[in-house]
């Protein structure tokens, strides 16, 4: 399949069968940049169990504000509408995977929370929206597993039979890897170009024109959560640091070990959000 073909298949996601139809619903209100926020709210609000996940969700270690925002309203005001968007993005994909793809939410999950901390240690602004880029960095892998779940599942396993990176077996399957696949969903869903360009260049930071920062901080929050071995990326293994990244950052192994430090304490309350309700 070619390139143009793949993307044209990535973006037709919401229309796959085995979506359910409360997803495919929510999937069009994220998908338009100028919806009013009370439908928003209504759209959640109509899914007890996803209020419940919204809810958990801002207040835990990922966003700024531990257990103090009540309601899907305040969520929206306080965190802002792209952030919303990226978080409904995040938290209903991984639902449509079911467990299938538990590993690589608690993975997602890990990195919202680290590159958080990150943003916070580098006084970055807006560290909300960083986190959710590393919440959504690797929606691609989820992407092309719900699009084409057998040559996934060769991919994943080549991972371990022939020793490759999950993007280095994705290249090999489908020309593309899911850096790629997940920054043409984004893009499809109308989300700001930070996120998109974060979420195509988090394994190659020094390619981002606009937004370095950003992505060598969802890089750096990537393989730390992998070396601490927490949720499951697509393969076993921990890929070197890039070498810009460590300059883009300005960071030196005292930082990182003070990021290790906070990781440990936040990452526990981060766990909660993948209960599921009602279970
Ligand atoms: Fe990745
Ligand atoms: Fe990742």
């Amino acid at each position: 399949m070619d390139a143009v073909t793949l993307r044209e298949e990535i973006e037709r996601i919401d229309t796959l069968p085995t979506i359910p139809s409360i997803l495919q619903k929510l999937l069009k209100v994220i998908g338009n940049p100028k919806v009013p926020l009370s439908e928003i709210s209504d759209c959640i609000l109509g899914d007890p169990a996803l209020t419940s996940r919204v809810l958990k969700m801002v207040n835990s270690p990922i966003y700024g504000f531990p257990g103090r925002i009540s309601s899907v309203t305040q969520a929206l005001i306080l965190l802002g509408l792209n952030v919303v968007r990226g978080m409904l993005l995040g938290v209903s994909v991984f639902e449509a995977m079911e467990k299938a793809m538990v590993g690589l939410w608690k993975h997602s999950l890990g990195c919202a929370v680290t590159a958080r901390i990150i943003a916070k240690k580098k006084n970055l602004r807006e560290p909300e929206e960083i986190s959710v880029a590393a919440l959504l960095h690797d929606i691609g892998k989820v992407v092309l597993s719900l699009k084409f779940p057998k040559e996934y599942k060769k991919a994943r396993a080549d991972t371990e039979q022939q020793g490759l990176f999950i993007f280095e077996a994705e290249k090999n399957h489908f020309n593309i890897t899911h850096a790629d696949a997940g920054a043409w969903i984004a893009q499809r869903w109308n989300f700001p170009k930070n996120l998109i360009e974060t979420i195509k260049y988090h394994h190659k930071p020094h390619l981002s024109k606009y937004f370095p920062v950003e992505a060598a901080t969802v890089h750096l929050s990537d393989i730390l959560v992998r070396a601490i071995g927490f949720g499951f990326a697509g393969d076993n293994f921990v890929p070197p640091i890039n070498p810009s990244a460590w300059e883009i950052l300005k960071m030196n192994n005292s930082t990182i070990k003070e990021i290790l430090k906070e990781m440990e304490e936040s990452l526990e309350e981060a766990e909660d959000i993948l209960v599921i309700p009602n279970e």
